[in-house]
């Protein structure tokens, strides 16, 4: 496996040559990238004798060397042939650049050039750790797939005590094994995710829906792309950023949804019902708006075709995941609803509680399944949700197949 080493400019610098020299003690070919301020810190000599290969330290570096065109695009072909990309240390200045595509250095292009699994270990001071600004760019990279070693908690270079230092080596390279291991995981599978909420529209300009934001199936939909699945995400309305390389089809209302899901059933292999997805709609949608001196007495509605059901009821070998949101009794109605709508996994998040389910970062959530277990998820980023939920079909799936 050839794995480039991205070594930005902090203290823990010195400790990335322990992080190649891990990598090749597990037989990895290493190609190390160092930014500039990396350098003031550690010399390039020091990794190239480690590797036995030219350290990049510049976005021209070859250009200027050979002058032809294969060079001047080098960090297209590194990427081309990267199989795991580990950002060891990642300083606050790398995050920020990451999560906002600023590309001007070799490892900041690449990134960007680069499609396969990203593993980034941070290392700062911990007021910059714990920066709003800096979390925010963690999540936002969540979002988009990198998998994040935490730092550890201690004392740090800057004198200071807390959360901040570089994660342990094996930490980092155990991250590395794990992601090129669930790089291939999901390979030749297609995952059909639902995401986001629908609308149910009374007027031209006003509907029914829920609070869902989209988060726990857009976080479901990175996860199986850095596990190796093509993926269709059928999102309602929501202003997130899908995980690049999706499939994304808008839809809007529940029929929309189940239209999407139905016509897209045959291709998928494993399907995630993460959408909250209205169970009435209007029975009659006026054509022009409804005039407030002409607004109706009572609201008639109809229920809108259940999809997790009918994909239930023709699911073959298929492996469907649903969700429940319950504000109580979460346990029974979890079971309830995986046998009612013949699915393998259920994950059932009690909603209506600060802080996770609806339009949180959080989530907390029951997993019953078809075998009859049931274990907890803490309250967590949805982000390790996904990777909880994933975990779990990957050792359930098998047997269905
Ligand atoms: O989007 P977020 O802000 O991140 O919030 C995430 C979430 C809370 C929306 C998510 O975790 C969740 O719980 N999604 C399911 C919400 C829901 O509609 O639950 P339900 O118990 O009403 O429905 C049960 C299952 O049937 C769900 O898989 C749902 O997608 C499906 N369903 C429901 C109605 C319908 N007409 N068709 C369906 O397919």
């Amino acid at each position: 496996m050839r794995v480039v080493v991205g070594v930005t400019g902090g203290i823990a610098a010195y400790k990335a040559a322990e992080v190649v020299r891990a990598l090749q003690e597990r037989a990895h070919t290493v190609q190390v990238v160092m930014t500039a301020h990396a350098q003031e810190f550690v010399r390039p000599l020091t990794f190239a004798a480690l590797t036995g290969q030219k350290v990049i330290t510049g976005l021209f570096d070859a250009a200027s060397a050979q002058g032809t065109l294969e060079s001047a695009i080098e960090h297209i072909g590194v990427a081309q042939q990267c199989e795991a990309l580990v950002i060891a240390p990642a300083t606050a200045g790398v995050l920020a650049k990451l999560a906002h595509g600023i590309a001007d250095d070799f490892l900041t292009t690449m990134y960007l050039a680069y499609t396969g699994p990203v593993i980034a270990a941070p290392a700062m001071n911990v007021n910059m750790w714990q920066h709003a600004a800096t979390q925010a760019n963690l999540e936002t990279l969540r979002r988009r797939g990198v998998r994040f070693v935490e730092p550890g908690e201690g004392y740090l270079a800057c004198g200071m005590t807390g959360p901040g230092r570089m994660a342990e080596i094996e930490r980092i390279v155990a991250a590395v094994d794990q992601a090129l291991m669930q790089g291939c995981e999901l390979d030749g599978q297609t995952v059909l995710i639902t995401a986001g909420p629908t609308r149910e529209p009374l007027d031209p300009v006003r509907y029914l829906s829920n609070r869902s934001s989209g988060r726990m199936g857009f976080a479901l939909a990175a996860e199986a792309l850095g596990r190796g699945a093509q993926v269709i995400l059928v999102a309602g309305p929501t202003a997130l950023e899908p995980p690049a390389g999706a499939e994304v089809m808008r839809v809007e209302t529940a029929q929309e949804m189940y239209d999407a899901v139905l016509a897209r059933l045959n291709e998928a292999t494993i399907i995630i019902k993460a959408a909250a997805v209205a169970d009435f709609r209007p029975v009659h949608r006026a054509s022009q708006k409804v005039k407030k001196s002409a607004a109706p007495p009572a609201l008639e509605l109809e229920p809108t075709p259940d999809i997790l059901a009918e994909i239930g009821r023709r699911k073959g070998e298929r492996f469907v995941v649903g969700f429940a949101a319950e504000t109580e009794h979460v346990g029974e109605e979890a079971v309830r609803k995986l046998r009612s709508k013949n699915c393998d996994m259920v994950v059932a998040n009690r909603v209506g509680e600060p802080g996770t389910g609806f339009d949180a970062e959080d989530n907390e959530a029951l997993i019953v399944t078809a075998a009859g277990e049931a274990t907890h998820f803490p309250r967590g980023s949805k982000h390790d949700l996904a990777v909880h939920i994933f975990d779990r079909i990957h050792q359930l799936q098998p047997a269905r197949r």
